[in-house]
């Protein structure tokens, strides 16, 4: 029988943008999921309600081939007992470190547990990275929603934090991701992304032959416990200065005491500006990968995976050798709560914490 090819049915499957499978079993038996959100192009971010890591972010390069960017453990039970390299985690409370984990509010002194010498860092050993997230899937969306409770006192904090962390894949190439917070006492809140990028898409290479571009005159500099010194520094004639797009490598190991005291780039950056804008971008010349960063926070602390001590094998047959990552940690400036001139990270019954940072990623 002859059958006009235009009589048969049509099929009107809707594509699944959001795909959920199992990932892996917690030491105390929690299944986590993974959260797979795909674009109209086929860039693709892998989520898991563990930490709210990102796993997995494919961008394309100047032929079109989408590779995976972000550093990140071949075993999955590596994120759960060892990340303590907070790889492609929501950072919280606070992001970056709190000087002998002591603050006052309103009069009361706080006490934070210790995760770093001296020093609280990344909101402490059982920090956000560390919870279980709620997920939710955004209906007819490629948002996922993940939320956290966070308790009155958890690591030292005051007030129940109640925090909702929104990941979107754009079809314009970008992860957008929303940070809400509200409090039931006053309290502090600084949250941040903590993905090392590569854009080179093989994590056994370095990040040194990137360019990066800051839009930034001023950075903090640090103290031999990378605690903020007193005054801000002008980047101008100094290997701080990312104006223009410059190679990470070229100055990276200048007999520089910044440098030096943080084995390479470790530092927050003041942003130009205020309100939501570009603030500072990476770009891979090989590969034509190119990541611009738009935020509304005043700090972007540049991390260049120093620390990274090579005990773990990550994806591409890598180690997670120093360098072989750089972190772009949007977020207000460290050690805040004990600086009354740096811009306030207090959050009072009533107020809503809301901030976005954008990683758009394209091609040059
Ligand atoms: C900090 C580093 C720290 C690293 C841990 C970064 O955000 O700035 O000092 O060693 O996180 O992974």
């Amino acid at each position: 029988m002859q059958y006009s090819h235009k009589k048969l049915p049509r099929i009107t499957q809707k594509m699944e943008k959001i795909k959920v499978s199992d990932f892996g079993i917690t030491k105390n038996g929690d299944q986590i999921k993974k959260y797979i959100v795909t674009n109209k192009n086929g860039m693709k971010v892998e989520i898991i309600n563990y930490g709210g890591i990102v796993i997995s972010l494919t961008s394309p390069d100047r032929k079109g081939n989408y590779e995976d960017v972000v550093l990140g453990f071949v075993n999955p039970e590596d994120y759960f007992n060892e990340n303590s390299y907070f790889f492609g985690a929501i950072i919280g409370r606070f992001a970056n470190r709190i000087a002998h984990g002591k603050f006052s509010l309103n009069g009361k002194n706080f006490n934070l547990n210790k995760n770093n010498g001296e020093n609280h860092l990344h909101g402490g050993d059982q920090g956000f990275f560390s919870k279980i997230w709620n997920a939710e899937i955004i209906p007819d969306s490629q948002t996922i929603k993940l939320s956290y409770i966070s308790k009155d006192g958890e690591e030292g904090y005051p007030g129940q934090l109640t925090t909702a962390v929104f990941y979107t894949l754009t079809d314009q190439n970008a992860l957008e991701i929303s940070y809400e917070a509200t409090t039931d006492q006053p309290t502090i809140v600084n949250l941040t992304h903590h993905s090392y990028f590569n854009l080179s898409g093989n994590f056994s290479r370095e990040i040194t032959d990137h360019e990066l571009q800051l839009d930034a005159d001023q950075f903090i500099p640090i103290n031999k416990s990378s605690i903020p010194e007193n005054d801000f520094k002008n980047v101008a004639g100094t290997p701080f200065d990312f104006k223009n797009f410059k190679t990470i490598g070229k100055d990276i190991n200048d007999d520089n005491e910044q440098l030096q005291r943080a084995k390479g780039y470790d530092h927050c950056w003041i942003l130009n500006g205020i309100g939501m804008k570009l603030s500072g971008s990476l770009y891979h010349p090989e590969t034509g990968r190119k990541l611009d960063v738009l935020t509304d926070q005043p700090g972007i602390q540049v991390y260049s995976g120093n620390f990274l001590d090579g005990k773990f094998e990550t994806k591409t047959g890598g180690k997670n050798n120093p360098r072989t990552g750089i972190c772009l940690e949007t977020q207000h400036f460290p050690d805040s709560p004990n600086r009354n001139s740096f811009p306030s990270v207090e959050l009072k019954p009533g107020e809503i914490y809301s901030t976005k940072t954008v990683y758009q990623f394209s091609v040059k």
